[in-house]
């Protein structure tokens, strides 16, 4: 709960008011005022996981905070890294005191397929400084990108505090085993509705990119506008999302509003088409085009 500078609240008085805070979540969540989310509802209804793109290995139980493994591109075997994966569901703290916990659930088939693209073509990144935004638990793309390209500089961000911290685990580890390209790697909490977050960062990125995260109603604009300001004046986004209803429509016309001209693909790489006539062919109870298939979106900065 944010203070006023100068008038600290007395800490029983301010004790009290976060625990109120925390009875009035815990009491939404328990109404499931949360389940009305549309992605929080795919989550328990969730049967499709995967374009197989990256085969699992080692998975190797820890503590309580997750199990590692290694993830290795099926197309690219030499590229590798180490993730990190929370254990189980989300425990009520979790709930009542982040904001948005997608990105903790699990890995989204878009970011997958954005990890996937990023290695294929990773002679684009050269030289360039490079923004993960809405990475989750995994940040997986950007780790392609820092494992795979001649990249200047890349950073793994997400609004979930909980989602960096495990970022920030998952980092260490991979820069302890060498396995990063990149010149530097790192992580931060970005909010994109924070003026600080974003403007600290403002026209740093040539290239700013994220997987399923248009679905948001309430931080649409924000993305939109985050993008915008973190880009160098040529800068382009790079955007995967699912066409989610119309969600993935109203950023496009909030994102042309803000002056960016957009590319949008729908077939943007063979196996992946391929893959997708597959799926809707043989798994019409699983997979769902509307909920599952990404489309890529390229954004290009002119004003
Ligand atoms: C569906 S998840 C996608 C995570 C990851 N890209 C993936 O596909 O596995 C959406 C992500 O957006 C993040 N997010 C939502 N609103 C945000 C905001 N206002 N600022 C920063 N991140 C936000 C959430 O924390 C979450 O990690």
């Amino acid at each position: 709960m944010a203070e006023a500078a100068g008038s600290p609240r007395p800490p029983a008085a301010a004790g009290r008011c976060v625990a109120r805070a925390r009875w009035r979540l815990l009491g939404q969540v328990l109404k499931k005022k949360h389940l009305k989310d549309v992605h929080l509802q795919q989550v328990s209804v969730r049967r499709f996981t995967s374009f197989n793109l990256f085969s699992i290995e080692d998975w190797n139980k820890e503590e309580e905070t997750g199990s590692w493994v290694q993830y290795k591109s099926i197309f690219y075997p030499e590229y590798s890294v180490s993730l990190r994966f929370h254990n189980g569901v989300l425990n009520v703290e979790d709930i009542l005191t982040s904001f948005d916990n997608t990105g903790n659930v699990c890995l989204w088939p878009s970011e997958e397929v954005l990890a996937y693209y990023c290695l294929k073509h990773n002679e684009m990144f050269r030289d360039l400084a490079v923004c993960e935004l809405g990475g989750g638990m995994t940040c997986l793309a950007g780790l392609m990108v820092a494992i795979s390209a001649d990249v200047k500089e890349v950073l793994l961000t997400d609004g979930n505090e909980k989602a960096i911290k495990n970022v920030s685990d998952i980092i260490t580890r991979n820069q302890n085993a060498g396995a990063f390209k990149a010149q530097k790697v790192s992580s931060c909490i970005l909010r994109w509705d924070n003026e600080t977050d974003v403007s600290q960062l403002e026209g740093h990125f040539d290239i700013v990119m994220c997987a399923d995260c248009l679905f948001l109603d309430r931080y649409r604009a924000s993305l939109v506008d985050a993008m915008k300001r973190l880009l160098q004046p040529s800068g382009k986004a790079m955007v995967f999302a699912p066409l989610r209803g119309n969600t993935l429509n109203q950023f496009c016309n909030l994102a042309e509003k803000a002056g960016f001209s957009i590319q949008r693909h729908e077939n943007y790489d063979e196996h992946i088409s391929n893959f997708h006539s597959k799926l809707k062919n043989e798994e019409k109870d699983t997979y769902e085009e509307n909920l599952h298939y990404p489309f890529l979106l390229v954004l290009t900065k002119h004003r």
